[in-house]
């Protein structure tokens, strides 16, 4: 949505040296570098400038570069107390006025803020009767006016900051600084605000990314809290001014993962570490009869496995669902948005296989407003890389207010998911996806479903189900599948040709059937994010009820394929669009016996329950080298934001 950021070296000391020379500024201004993935329309900077001992507020529309040549432009701030945000227009168009840093009236307050303010209409009224002048249509700047209109009515600025955010409804993370005071407040309701506090200073950030280079060890602010940092002092509250704890959390993020390292964007960098992210995300959770883990060379492991169903154990200590609890779940409800939505399409396929339990799977910004039956013993499973996701956190507030169970999926520790996970959080380990496009964070959270899926049917017990599990074939797929992944990673040249035959086109069909049919979904929508091409995803078999009256010459058509009993069917709908003249993409696990196909991209062979991840990797490529053919901005895609925290 928005990135926000905010530094106080503790200003009634005196000038920082501990900045290194570096102004408030500098540092701000770095830290919306590694914020702009979440938001690029426009940003803007505050800073108490010693000097002319005021506040100064530079703002620009367009990409963060705009700011920076703005601030070079001018002579070197000395100031080591600045508040930045880097913005997602929700409302008012991307203009320098609408731009954040917002200010009141006396030009003592600066506020930036992410989220959005629900009354502020009703707010405004108000203030503006009281005579305040307004200068933007934003629900942001009411904040300013607020807290302004609070401190004129003889509060303190700490108590001004409560009073106003008690009166907010909606969703905010806000940065708010004093001139009076030279003090800095961050309010915390809903979005993500983390802070790092140390040696005298304190920095704040919508996320850990611009933070890690200061400290591993950040404070993620809880719902309803206030950090207030004044003359080196730091003092955290609830809204009702009761002192809080502070509680620090240990990143395992190296700074080192949140830049490009040679590769040419983000989401490239990204794809090309999924072989890593992949053992991270099972190999201290996959532990063989013998106690050794499946992440070691795993060669050495398999001879060892004697167990007739999988011969290891699935470690997932968070995940604190009893038998009990399984026996009385009529029902998995899996809820998502986006890439993380087609994760747990893919996710109801291996559980319902692996489990024997019905999974239903739902969009998070449909399922909040169904009159969906609640039952407290639904097992729910929240997935998303952010943990910030308003539409799918909406969704598990109904299953918490109906006391069913809820397990998350996220790739960021102490997001609002978290919070929320009374039976447990099942972290990806993914490290920072900084490409809006989910690439990484996709592939591990079809990893973690399974591991989850297997872990419910180790707590269950054995399972009557249709289909015999192979639980060793799997254990032995899953040691090989990194390596496997990397096989297609070398494929990528292959691929890039093949985006050169079709970058052109302005219309893409992918078809997959059973549990490659979510994975047909997210190949069109990486596609969709960052070339701008039309594209649906479709069941293959769906394709004769309507949507093949779309095929001709012009319409490519990429097909899932995999060496099961589906098959002869898949290859059924193949003929059936060949015959109409379009034209075919095979994406298969061997070499399917027929004609007329003009690509296709042979991927190794896997248990159909690993399939989606390896499916997944050459749409990613075919996705990322058309949209760098067609020259569209591939980390940064038009319109777009890493992590929707708003409707
Ligand atoms: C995926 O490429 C998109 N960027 C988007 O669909 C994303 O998956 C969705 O917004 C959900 O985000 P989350 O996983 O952080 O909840």
């Amino acid at each position: 949505m928005c990135g926000i950021m905010g530094f106080s070296g503790g200003y009634s000391r005196g000038f920082s040296e501990n900045l290194n020379g570096k102004s408030s500024v500098d540092i701000v201004l770095n830290g919306l570098k590694s914020l702009e993935y979440r938001g690029y329309d426009s940003s803007g900077i505050a800073y108490y400038d010693r000097s002319g001992k005021k506040i100064k507020c530079i703002k620009k529309s367009g990409k963060l570069v705009n700011l920076s040549t703005e601030f070079s432009c001018i002579k070197p701030v000395k100031s080591d107390i600045a508040i930045g945000h880097i913005r997602w227009a929700t409302h008012g168009k991307p203009t320098d006025d609408n731009a954040h840093p917002h200010m009141d009236c006396s030009g003592n307050i600066a506020i930036v803020h992410n989220g959005i303010i629900e009354n502020y209409a009703v707010l405004k009224s108000r203030l503006i009767k009281k005579g305040h002048k307004f200068i933007t249509p934003t629900d942001s700047e009411v904040i300013a006016h607020l807290i302004e209109d609070n401190i004129n009515e003889g509060k303190t600025f700490y108590e001004a900051v409560r009073l106003s955010a008690m009166e907010l409804s909606g969703a905010f993370a806000v940065l708010v600084l004093n001139a009076a005071e030279k003090s800095i407040a961050a309010v915390k309701y809903g979005p993500p605000l983390v802070m790092v506090h140390k040696g005298g200073e304190v920095y704040f950030a919508s996320d850990v990314s611009p933070l890690i280079e200061y400290s591993d060890e950040v404070i993620y602010l809880k719902n309803s809290e206030i950090a207030y940092f004044h003359d080196g002092i730091l003092e955290l509250t609830n809204f009702k001014g009761k002192k809080t704890a502070k509680t620090v959390t240990k990143i395992d993020w190296d700074a080192s993962r949140a830049v490009k390292t040679g590769f040419s964007h983000f989401m490239q960098k990204e794809i090309f570490e999924q072989p890593s992210c992949l053992l991270d995300a099972f190999s201290s959770r996959v532990i063989s009869v013998n106690g050794r883990n499946a992440g070691e060379d795993g060669s050495r492991l398999k001879n060892k496995i004697k167990d007739s169903f999988s011969g290891f154990k699935i470690m997932l200590e968070d995940v604190k669902l009893t038998k009990k609890d399984l026996a009385d779940a009529s029902r998995i409800v899996i809820t998502a948005c986006g890439s993380s939505y087609y994760a747990g399409l893919a996710v109801k396929y291996m559980a319902e296989s692996i489990c024997g339990i019905p999974v239903i799977v739902e969009y998070g910004s449909e399922f909040r407003y169904e009159n969906f039956p609640i039952s407290k013993n639904d097992i729910f499973i929240g997935i998303s890389q952010s943990g910030e996701t308003a539409d799918t956190n909406s969704a598990l507030e109904l299953a918490k207010a109906a006391r069913a169970g809820i397990i998350s999926i996220t790739n960021v520790p102490g997001s609002q998911i978290t919070a929320m996970s009374d039976k447990g959080v099942i972290y990806t380990h993914a490290g920072p996806e900084i490409g809006v496009a989910s690439t990484k964070a996709f592939t591990t959270q079809l990893l973690c479903g399974l591991l989850l899926a297997l872990r419910i049917r180790e707590i269950k017990g054995y399972i009557p189900s249709g289909e015999n599990i192979d639980g060793l074939k799997i254990f032995n797929d899953m040691v090989e599948l990194p390596k496997k992944v990397e096989q297609i990673l070398f494929m990528d040249e292959a691929i890039k040709e093949t985006a050169k035959k079709y970058y052109k086109n302005s219309n893409f069909l992918y078809l997959g059937r059973g549990i490659l049919y979510p994975i047909a979904l997210e190949g069109a929508l990486k596609l969709k994010e960052i070339s701008y091409i039309h594209a649906e995803g479709y069941p293959a078999g769906e394709m004769k009820h309507g949507p093949i009256a779309l095929v001709d010459e012009n319409m490519p058509v990429l097909f899932l394929l995999s060496n099961n009993m589906l098959a002869p069917k898949t290859i059924s709908n193949i003929e059936e669009i060949k015959a109409r003249g379009g034209k075919i993409i095979a994406v298969a696990d061997y070499e399917p016996e027929i004609d007329g196909v003009s690509d296709l991209i042979k991927i190794p062979e896997t248990s159909e329950v690993l399939s989606p991840i390896l499916y997944t990797i050459p749409l990613q490529l075919l996705a990322y080298h058309i949209a760098a053919l067609k020259g569209t901005d591939i980390d940064q895609p038009r319109n777009l934001a890493k992590s929707v925290t708003v409707e």
